[in-house]
């Protein structure tokens, strides 16, 4: 059954989604990778390839900053593949001290942690819904516990911001549009497709390393890398839900270390998790 499930994976050129992918193409998925640098995806592809000995290894390039782009990467992999077993919307991280917005106007932690995962799954749900057992995986972070503090006339923190208040409200934004979707699906009769988030753990990636979060906060992520998972540890959680016969029923649900967690209740409402999808997808068409 491995050998036809299909995985698309974002942000797969580096970190936990390549340790994810290699993982995923060693046990002979077909694996379809994502990256913003064309080079850099190519080298990565080939390198997956070697190390698994699976040749069913495939790239999409897009920059997901831009929802432009995510149209065009959606359409790409429908153009080119007609099945969708597992998509991992991997691809995200933290921004730096200055504010800053993408060339279509949305604050950047936003575009690519959030409404970049949001349009890529409605744009490939319906090839999703074709498999028997679809499977979502949204990457968050326990960052929705530590760090946010949504402001919700203000989502993306045009007078508030902090870099990582922007990463904890994305992140828990993410959660619950999991939950949303989660929802959504069973209601339209497609409890074929489940959705899920997870934390993966504290990992010694490229995540934050050029993002200048200001003086102390760099000084102590310093500190603490050696003492964090390596990225096949980081990978686990993705791996389980991804391949695990244990979930395969199981949707709308936050795991941390293969086990379902409670999200944060804080700020929780479902007035405001129907506000941040109304949000999403109001940002999205508006872009348009
Ligand atoms: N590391 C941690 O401790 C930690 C903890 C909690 C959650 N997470 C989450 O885990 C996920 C993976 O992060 P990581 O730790 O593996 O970080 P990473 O090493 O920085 O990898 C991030 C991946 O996302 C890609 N990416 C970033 N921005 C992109 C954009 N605008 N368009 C397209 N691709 C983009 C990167 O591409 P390039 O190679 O081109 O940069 C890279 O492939 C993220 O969602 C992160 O928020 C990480």
């Amino acid at each position: 059954m491995n050998k036809q499930r299909t995985i698309f994976i974002t942000g797969a050129t580096g970190g936990i989604g390549k340790a994810t992918a290699i993982a995923l193409a060693k046990q002979n998925y077909h694996v379809v990778i994502h990256g913003r640098n064309k080079k850099k995806t190519a080298i990565v592809c080939e390198e997956i390839k070697r190390l698994s000995g699976n040749d069913k290894i495939d790239y999409i390039i897009g920059n997901l900053f831009l929802m432009s782009e995510v149209k065009k990467v959606a359409q790409t992999y429908i153009e080119r593949y007609d099945r969708l077993d597992i998509l991992i919307n991997n691809a995200g991280g933290i921004m730096s001290k200055e504010r800053k917005e993408t060339a279509e106007g949305v604050e950047k932690t936003i575009a690519v942690n959030l409404l970049a995962p949001f349009l890529l799954t409605e744009l490939l749900l319906d090839v999703l819904k074709k498999s028997d057992d679809g499977r979502i995986i949204n990457v968050s972070s326990n960052s929705h516990q530590l760090n946010a503090k949504p402001i919700f006339n203000d989502l993306e923190l045009i007078n508030n911001y902090n870099p990582l208040t922007a990463y904890g409200n994305a992140k828990l934004f993410l959660i619950w549009n999991s939950q949303h979707l989660a929802e959504k699906l069973i209601q339209g009769g497609y409890g074929n497709v489940t959705v899920n988030t997870l934390h993966p753990g504290a990992v010694a990636t490229n995540f934050g390393v050029n993002s200048n979060l200001g003086g102390l906060l760099n000084f102590f992520g310093k500190l603490a890398r050696p003492f964090f998972k390596t990225p096949e540890q980081g990978a686990e959680t993705i791996l389980y839900l991804a391949t695990s016969e244990d979930v395969k029923s199981i949707s709308g649900k936050y795991f941390e270390n293969k086990k379902i967690k409670p999200a944060s209740p804080k700020y929780y409402s479902q007035q405001n998790e129907q506000l941040v999808w109304d949000y999403c997808k109001n940002r999205i068409n508006n872009i348009k």
